[in-house]
C-alpha cells in the first residue's frame, strides 16, 4: 500500500454517523502510521466553530485543517494560519468593495461576525430566490471589476471569497506542498461548497450517499470516472469510496 492525501468535509460528510466514523478513523489512523498518509479536514466552519465540533465528536487529529471554505489553513493543531496561503488570496481581493455591492441586495442577510473573516464575506440566502439572485449579484460584482468566487451551499449559505480561495484550490495547494499526485489524492463531500474539490476531475472524488441535490445534480450532469457517488451515508460512504478506488483494502 502507498500513502495518499485524504481530504474531507466535516458536516454531513465525515460527521453524521458516529459508528461509521470510528471505523473509518481506525483505518485512516493505521494507514497514516504505516504509510505516511495525510489527513486533512476542509470545512466551511470558522476555527472557533471547528473547535466546538472537536469538543463534541471524536475526530482524529488531522495533519491540516482548511477552515472558512478555503480561507485559512492550519497545520498539526496549530492556531497560527499558513501565511503563504494568504499570499495567494490577496491579489484582487477588496472586501470593503464587495460589501458595498452586497449591501445593495436586501435579501442577503449577513452571517454572524464570527463566521466572517478578512477573506470571506458570508450571508444567508433563501434557496427559493437564490437561482434568480445569484446571477444578479455576480453581475454587479463583475461590473465593479471585482473578481471573486461565489459559493452557494446547504440551500442557505452564500460565501463570497477571493478568486484564489475555495476548498478545491486549498486542496491543490496542500497536495503540491506535500507532493501527492492527483491520483493519490481523494476528496470527500456532500454539498455545494465541496464542488470545487471535484471540479478539475484530476483528483479522486467521493460524494457521500446523503449528498444534497446541489452537488448531486452537478455530478449527474458532469460524470467522471474519477468521481464516485456512494450509496452509504456520511463516513460509511467515505469507506465505500476508499474501497472502490483501492485506497484501502477493506476485506482482508
Ligand atoms: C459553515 C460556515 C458558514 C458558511 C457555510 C457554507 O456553516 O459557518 O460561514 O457559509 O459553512 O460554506
Ligand atoms: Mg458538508
Amino acid at each position: 500500500m502507498a500513502p495518499f492525501l485524504f481530504i474531507t468535509d466535516l458536516d454531513h460528510t465525515l460527521v453524521g454517523d458516529d459508528d461509521a466514523m470510528m471505523q473509518l478513523n481506525q483505518h485512516l489512523s493505521r494507514h497514516r502510521d504505516e504509510y505516511g498518509t495525510k489527513i486533512v479536514y476542509s470545512t466551511g466552519r470558522s476555527p472557533s466553530l471547528y473547535q466546538e465540533l472537536l469538543s463534541e465528536k471524536p475526530l482524529l487529529s488531522p495533519d491540516a485543517v482548511v477552515t472558512g471554505v478555503g480561507t485559512g489553513i492550519y497545520y498539526d493543531g496549530s492556531t497560527v494560519p499558513d501565511r503563504l496561503w494568504y499570499d495567494q488570496l490577496n491579489p484582487g481581493w477588496q472586501r470593503d468593495r464587495v460589501l458595498a455591492v452586497t449591501n445593495l441586495f436586501a435579501d442577503l442577510e449577513p452571517q454572524p461576525e464570527d463566521e466572517q473573516n478578512d477573506y470571506k464575506a458570508s450571508f444567508f440566502l433563501d434557496a427559493a430566490i437564490a437561482p434568480d439572485l445569484l446571477p444578479q449579484i455576480e453581475a454587479s460584482l463583475r461590473a465593479e471589476g471585482l473578481q471573486v468566487n461565489l459559493v452557494y451551499s446547504g440551500g442557505e449559505h452564500l460565501d463570497i471569497l477571493p478568486q484564489g480561495a475555495n476548498k478545491g484550490l486549498a486542496m491543490v495547494f496542500l497536495r503540491q506542498q506535500w507532493n501527492f499526485a492527483p491520483e493519490r489524492t481523494v476528496a470527500c463531500g456532500d454539498s455545494g461548497n465541496d464542488l470545487s474539490m471535484f471540479h478539475s476531475g484530476a483528483e479522486r472524488g467521493i460524494i457521500v450517499g446523503n449528498a444534497m441535490a446541489e452537488l448531486r445534480d452537478w455530478h449527474d450532469e458532469n460524470p467522471s470516472p474519477n468521481r464516485y457517488l456512494a450509496t452509504s451515508h456520511c463516513a460509511a460512504g467515505i469507506l465505500e469510496g476508499l474501497g472502490y478506488f483501492g485506497f484501502l483494502q477493506l476485506n482482508g
